[in-house]
């Protein structure tokens, strides 16, 4: 089988070839449902698209997988460690082994770029302060961000560039996994490419999986191996783009066949 082509939530596979596994996920809000018995395998080292509506629970779901949004029922697997277990030793671990970048960027506004991504060195390390600060420095340029960009506030930076700082403190630690959110929002479609391009370099480079959550059908396009959709609480399509497409009903029908899913996929 090869697996990039598996057009299944789950997947025949050995545990060790999964870097996220979710199983029969319920997330809820009071009343209010967000998902149901969702079920999703994540391969090591595959970029993995996620696609929906606004609201439909893409960024509950990442708190869900990142131990930020404890599940109302189901089992969270990341790189064999079970998030939401009692072992909070291996939890600990686990935290060092991804990094988010979040919907909002979420760079702490009073430090510069360089102290950001400095954050979680200190959190999850015992380096010397001035190693931390070379690796930070490192971090900022595989961002793609100019040496100086490190030496101010994200305030001082354009949308694009709090963006790459964001990227920067998602490496800080070398992670396994990459979690973005909405990388490339806001971004004019230029840069937004440049960014798919470096997500691509870093991944073949670092080895990483990738998960991007994104309504970006040009990221869809140029960054993802397959494509999960989240439509009725669940992942109800999966595959590569052309299949996930295919699949299509509702809003992602008209995600995918409105104006610009046409000028975007032709
Ligand atoms: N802490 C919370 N308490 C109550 N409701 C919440 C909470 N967090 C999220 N929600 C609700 O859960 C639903 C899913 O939110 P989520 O942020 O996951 O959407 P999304 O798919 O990421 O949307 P978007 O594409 O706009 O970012 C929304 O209706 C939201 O209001
Ligand atoms: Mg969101």
């Amino acid at each position: 089988m090869n697996y990039v082509d598996a057009v299944t939530p789950i997947l025949d596979c050995t545990a060790d070839q999964v870097a996220i596994r979710l199983r029969n996920i319920t997330n809820k809000f009071g009343d209010f449902i967000i998902h149901k018995d969702l079920d999703l395998d994540v391969l090591r080292g595959e970029t993995i698209g996620f696609v929906g509506g606004s609201g439909a629970g893409k960024s509950v779901l990442l708190r869900t997988i990142i131990g930020l949004n404890r599940p109302f029922a189901g089992k969270v697997d990341v790189l064999g460690i079970d998030v939401w277990g009692e072992n909070e030793a291996e939890q600990e671990k686990l935290a060092s082994k991804w990094g988010v970048m979040f919907q909002d960027g979420a760079l702490f506004s009073s430090l510069t770029v360089l102290e950001n991504v400095m954050v979680p060195l200190k959190e999850h390390t015992n380096l010397s302060p001035k190693l931390m600060g070379e690796i930070a420095a490192l971090k900022v340029l595989m961002a793609g961000l100019p040496k100086e960009a490190g030496d101010k506030l994200p305030s001082e930076l354009s949308g694009g560039m709090r963006k790459r700082a964001a990227l920067a403190r998602a490496l800080a630690l070398d992670p396994d996994i990459l979690f973005l959110d909405e990388p490339t929002a806001g971004l004019d479609p230029i840069t937004a490419g440049r960014f798919d391009d470096l997500i691509n370099d870093l991944k073949q480079a670092l080895g990483l999986t990738v998960f991007i959550i994104t309504h970006d059908l040009d990221t869809l396009r140029d960054a993802c191996d397959r494509v999960a959709a989240l439509a009725n609480q669940r992942v109800s399509a999966i595959g590569p783009l052309d299949y996930v497409r295919e699949q299509a009903t509702g809003w992602l029908e008209e995600y995918f066949s409105g104006p610009r899913g046409r000028a975007a996929l032709g």
